[in-house]
């Protein structure tokens, strides 16, 4: 693991940034695995002005991102779909239909899993995989559990998930109880890994993940496993992290 100290957000989302755009730039056809929530905010930004000013192209690029709600249409405000359209999507000039996040309405949910496995096998794996880091470890939706979840899976969000996300909806009880998450496999098969981890709440689980045992009941743990896996931390997510 390469450990990237940031001052702050801003700095975070541009360090984080520079590594999609070289990723870009040296590969323009390549297939960038997406995070959604808090995190990778600030770094979509810097991507969209870099295209704004000409800097980077998106045409021949292809993404799949990490997670879906079970149960939203990709229309609805709170549906990873409409995020990633929102902060990214619609204001590049990526080929929509490249664009990839696994449809948390689909009928058949274990279907659902399989095709999204087996598109980011026929696209070839992913080039460059952003990541946040859930307060309990979870990557993706990959939750803590007994042992870590390998190709695409359903899972049952953890209470402390649920609590976490409930300030982007009106009422707890609005937040979705399920997910559907690309598992370790692909994350694990990403040529590189990029997880950002930003303010007070992380710092714990930073310090777990980087340095504590390699476990499932941690799932970002498992990145210590990765042969070129970067985690971006600000000030507040590295505190306890100093001294390691
Ligand atoms: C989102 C995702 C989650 C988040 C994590 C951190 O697509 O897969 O693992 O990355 O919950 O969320 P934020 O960035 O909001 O702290």
């Amino acid at each position: 693991m390469k450990l990237v100290f940031a001052k702050d957000y801003e700095e975070l989302s541009a360090r984080g940034a520079e590594l999609f755009f070289s990723q870009v730039k040296l590969k323009p056809d390549s297939v960038l695995g997406l995070a959604t929530g808090t995190s990778p905010i600030g770094l979509y930004k810097k991507l969209i002005e870099w295209y704004e000013s000409g800097a980077l192209d998106f045409s021949r690029v292809h993404t799949v991102n990490l997670d879906e709600y079970t149960g939203l249409e990709g229309t609805h405000a709170q549906s990873y779909r409409f995020f990633m359209n929102k902060y990214l999507f619609d204001h590049i000039n990526i080929d929509m239909a490249n664009t990839n996040v696994p449809c948390g309405a689909a009928r058949d949910l274990a279907a659902e899993c399989e095709k999204y496995d087996a598109l980011i096998d026929s696209l070839g794996g992913i080039d460059m995989q952003l990541l946040g880091i859930g307060n309990n470890g979870h990557v993706g939706f990959n939750e803590p559990s007994e042992a870590f979840a390998c190709g695409t899976n359903v899972v049952k969000l953890a209470e402390s998930t649920i609590e976490a996300n409930s300030r982007l909806f009106s009422d707890i009880s609005e937040v979705p109880t399920g997910a559907i998450t690309m598992g370790c496999r692909a994350i694990m098969q990403a040529k590189r890994v990029v997880l950002l981890a930003s303010g007070p709440a992380k710092a714990e689980i930073i310090k777990k993940a980087c340095f504590g045992p390699v476990t499932p009941q941690v799932p970002a743990s498992i990145l210590q496993l990765h042969p070129d896996c970067t985690v971006i931390m600000d000030a507040e997510a590295a505190k306890l992290v100093a001294g390691c």
